[in-house]
């Protein structure tokens, strides 16, 4: 009976039925009992040898356990070392790639401060009825001013300066030429003719150029022109508020300054030399 109750017992503790201890097996048979080997009889007669054993072992033990407390330390120290490479590695990565975020960064700033988006391909008509296009200016420099021939007095001073600037340039034996261009705001009064003549007072060099609706909306949006028509007088007669603006254009169409009323001739002229000087040094 108690055989049965002790085979149940271990079946319910079959997952550690080795640990059944030595007295249980020995009663329920369920693991075959070994009878140990038979103990040696210490005599005292021994009892030095059995000693001088256990300090010799002892000392064995102790040697072990230092050299493994060594290689436990040089481990550590091993797996210190590690970690930090690994974290330095890490930062390293960090930092590259934090650089390089901020240097894109500048340089889309860069671009956007350096090269507004003012510009682009045009086709228009000239003052002598031919058709021109944006490309074929490409290679010369150009001064582009939007006005109408009836202004009073701003745009003459304008052209007067744009005229100035050109002679300049252009009278030199060397270095790079300038095309004046003059878009009329007012096509209805500006026509081919009449722009023909008010270019020539200014300098041959000017070309006046009028367009079909479309073909001005587009380049007064690609240029942010402005303007607004004023009331019609008595006589008909009526003025146009509009952006004083000249713009300077690289030979590759690209825009690269601006000038207003308040620009004198002398500053253009500086400008316009520095600008073309960076230009050539750059191509
Ligand atoms: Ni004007």
């Amino acid at each position: 009976m108690e055989r049965i109750l002790a085979r149940k017992a271990c079946k319910l503790w079959s997952p550690c039925v080795l640990s059944c201890s030595r007295n249980m097996s020995s009663v329920h048979g369920c693991i075959r009992y070994k009878p140990s080997q038979p103990q040696q009889t210490i005599y005292p007669q021994n009892s030095g040898l059995l000693q001088r054993n256990l300090q010799k072992n002892s000392t064995m033990i102790l040697r072990c356990f230092e050299q493994e407390k060594k290689k436990e330390k040089t481990m550590s120290w091993k797996a210190f070392g590690v970690m930090t490479l690994c974290c330095c590695g890490l930062y390293a990565i960090y930092e590259y790639f934090e650089q390089e975020r901020k240097k894109e960064k500048m340089k889309a700033a860069y671009k956007n401060v350096g090269s507004p988006q003012i510009g682009g391909s045009w086709i228009l008509t000239d003052h002598n009825g031919i058709q021109r296009s944006s490309k074929e200016f490409k290679g010369t420099w150009l001064l582009i001013y939007f006005g109408f021939t009836h202004c009073p007095d701003v745009c003459p001073d304008e052209l007067e300066k744009i005229a100035a600037v050109v002679k300049h340039f252009n009278s030199k034996p060397a270095g790079p030429k300038i095309k004046p261009l003059f878009v009329t705001i007012d096509p209805e009064r500006d026509t081919k003719e009449i722009m023909k003549k008010y270019c020539e007072e200014f300098t041959p060099e000017l070309l006046g150029l009028t367009g079909t609706k479309e073909e001005l909306q587009d380049i007064y949006s690609k240029f942010r022109v402005y303007f607004r028509y004023g009331e019609p007088d008595n006589t008909g007669d009526y003025l146009v508020d509009h952006t004083l603006v000249t713009y300077l254009m690289t030979p590759d169409g690209i825009y690269s300054d601006h000038f207003g009323k308040k620009s004198t001739l002398d500053l253009i002229k500086e400008n316009i030399t520095l600008r073309m000087e960076k230009y050539s040094s750059k191509s």
